[in-house]
């Protein structure tokens, strides 16, 4: 392993020396680095020493990571600068050669094609626009009555629960696939594919992500492994998303016909090719499974440790919605303080705190040069932890939401799902998910600390994994039913369901 780094530092060394480009204006500030290393970037939450270096050097930097250039953004008035007005120069990706190999750069968060990225883009928006979400709701509704009901059953398996949650709803309105619950094998190849798609994005599992050279090296020298496993990861990736395909068609004609993001597609006006639609919508799988997953953990983390926060949310449903049904998507606008929560989750813990980008061509920006082919990252975290907008920005406070015009500049919902032509395809679907699922289980669980052996309460330690997504570590707490109403009202629709 040793080796083969010496040998990735002399070819980025080689490759920089040998291409680099004249810059042709002066390079943006940023912190000093050791030659040919450049900057010590730690492997974990590297968004928060970005933070700092932001706050040193300002809004737009330049750092270089193994001698690859690297320019970040750190504010949103930057990010709608160059993002928004600026989106053809950097709105591209940055390539990733395991993703590549995998047969995972199409349709979706990876895909450099403009024209099939136009294509998937419509696909999975107008797939999950505000309309076709309302024909959906019932899905979702159903879901999220199952995950209540799982929550009282087996509440110490609440992380579980939680991570089957997107993912299902997803299965559902992408292939209109109906999940049969844990140990579901379609689900498991769904979770193969997610978890596949998480790997080869990793730059600290795959060298060959940050060393595109590694690829020209034959398969049978040592370090080479990653090319048999991305063989692997595309023979299911293409399986998966072949096989998903098929049971979206069928499952469109059945009787009834159960219609689905895919079956709409096969049959709309729109002449999406089978090739996009496949690829799509698997992205749409990845693109809203662990995100998903790890805002709902964030919440239940917030709330174990925040009660007094979870009683004047729960206060507001029962004045609001009261105790004859439980809450619905449409209740939002009228439950400002639950609202409140979802936009603090975003922003205290965003799912995504650093995107990543590349430049699609030259640009000068304030006098700086960003050349074409550069890397650019959109650090979300600095932006919804910058002190002067969110004073004390490392507490969970959803009362810095009310009372206030919530503007641009510091809207979580509008910095958490990314900018301009690159945004979230699936923030609709995402809102309604996640903004649904916490006002439901604060409708009829009280979440508390657990308690050890000796009876001690439990503290959680709140520590997240650091990654693409960052998500809860899995930490214990109690989940019950806050009442006899609470648990008349989350058994009601499970039993109809059963009969
Ligand atoms: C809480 C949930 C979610 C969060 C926080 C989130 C956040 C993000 C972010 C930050 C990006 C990158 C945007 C950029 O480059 O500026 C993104 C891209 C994407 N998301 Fe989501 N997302 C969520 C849920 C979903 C859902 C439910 C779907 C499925 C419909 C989805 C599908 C996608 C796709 C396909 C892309 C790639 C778009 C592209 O590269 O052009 N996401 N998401
Ligand atoms: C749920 O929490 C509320 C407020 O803290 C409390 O009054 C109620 O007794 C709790 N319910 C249960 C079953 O513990």
């Amino acid at each position: 392993m040793d080796g083969l780094l010496v040998l990735a530092v002399l070819t980025v060394a080689l490759t920089v020396a040998l291409y680099r480009q004249k810059p042709k204006g002066p390079h943006p500030p940023g912190p000093p680095g050791i030659p040919l290393i450049g900057n010590i970037l730690p492997v974990e939450f590297p968004w928060e020493t970005i933070r700092r270096w932001g706050k040193q050097y300002g809004p737009f930097i330049r750092i270089r990571l193994l001698g690859t250039p690297a320019y970040v953004i750190n504010s949103v008035e930057v990010a709608i600068e160059l993002l928004e007005k600026r989106s053809t120069a950097y709105s591209q990706r940055i390539p990733m050669p395991m993703i590549k190999l995998s047969g995972m750069d199409e349709g979706g968060l990876y895909e450099t094609n403009p024209t099939r990225l136009r294509h998937a883009r419509r696909l999975v928006a107008s797939g999950v626009s505000a309309r076709e979400l309302e024909s959906y709701r019932p899905q979702i509704r159903s879901h999220i009555n199952t995950l209540l009901g799982r929550f009282l059953n087996t509440p110490d398996r609440f992380f579980d629960h939680i991570f089957h949650l997107p993912e299902e709803i997803l299965m559902d309105i992408t292939y209109g696939y109906t999940s049969k619950g844990h140990g579901d094998p379609f689900l498991k190849e769904a979770e193969k594919w997610i978890l596949n798609f998480a790997s080869a994005s990793s730059v600290s599992l795959y060298l060959v992500n940050w060393v595109p050279m590694l690829n020209l090296l034959p398969g049978w020298l040592p370090g080479t492994g990653f090319k048999h496993i991305a063989a692997a990861s595309k023979k299911q990736a293409d399986d998966f998303g072949e096989e998903a395909y098929q049971l979206a068609l069928k499952a469109g004609k059945n009787g009834a016909g159960k219609a689905s993001v895919v079956s709409k597609a096969v049959s709309s006006e729109e002449p999406f090719e089978k090739h996009v639609i496949v690829k799509s919508a698997t992205q749409m799988v990845t693109g809203g499974a662990d995100t998903g997953v790890s805002t709902l953990q964030s919440f239940m983390l917030a709330m174990t440790l925040n009660p007094d926060i979870q009683l004047k949310a729960q206060e507001e449903i029962d004045r609001i919605v009261g105790h004859d049904r439980l809450p619905a998507y449409t209740d939002r606008p009228n439950l400002p303080y639950v609202d409140a929560i979802f936009r603090e989750l975003m922003r205290w813990r965003p799912p995504v705190p650093l995107v990543p980008r590349s430049m699609a061509q030259d640009d000068v920006y304030n006098g700086y040069f960003v050349p074409n082919g550069a890397f650019v990252f959109v650090n979300a975290w600095a932006m919804l932890h910058d002190e002067d907008k969110f004073p004390d920005h490392d507490t969970f406070n959803p009362d810095r939401w009310m009372d206030t015009s919530i503007t641009k500049d510091k809207d979580s919902l509008y910095i958490g799902f990314g900018f301009g032509r690159r945004e979230c395809p699936g923030k609709l679907l995402a809102m309604e998910l996640v903004f649904t699922s916490i006002a439901n289980i604060l409708a009829v669980f009280n979440v508390t600390k657990a308690r050890d052996a000796h009876g001690n309460l439990i503290i959680p330690p709140a520590d997240y994994t650091s990654g693409a997504i960052t998500a809860p570590i899995p930490f214990k707490c109690d989940i019950k039913p806050r009442s006899k109403s609470a648990l008349k009202l989350l058994r009601a629709p499970l039993d109809d369901q059963t009969t």
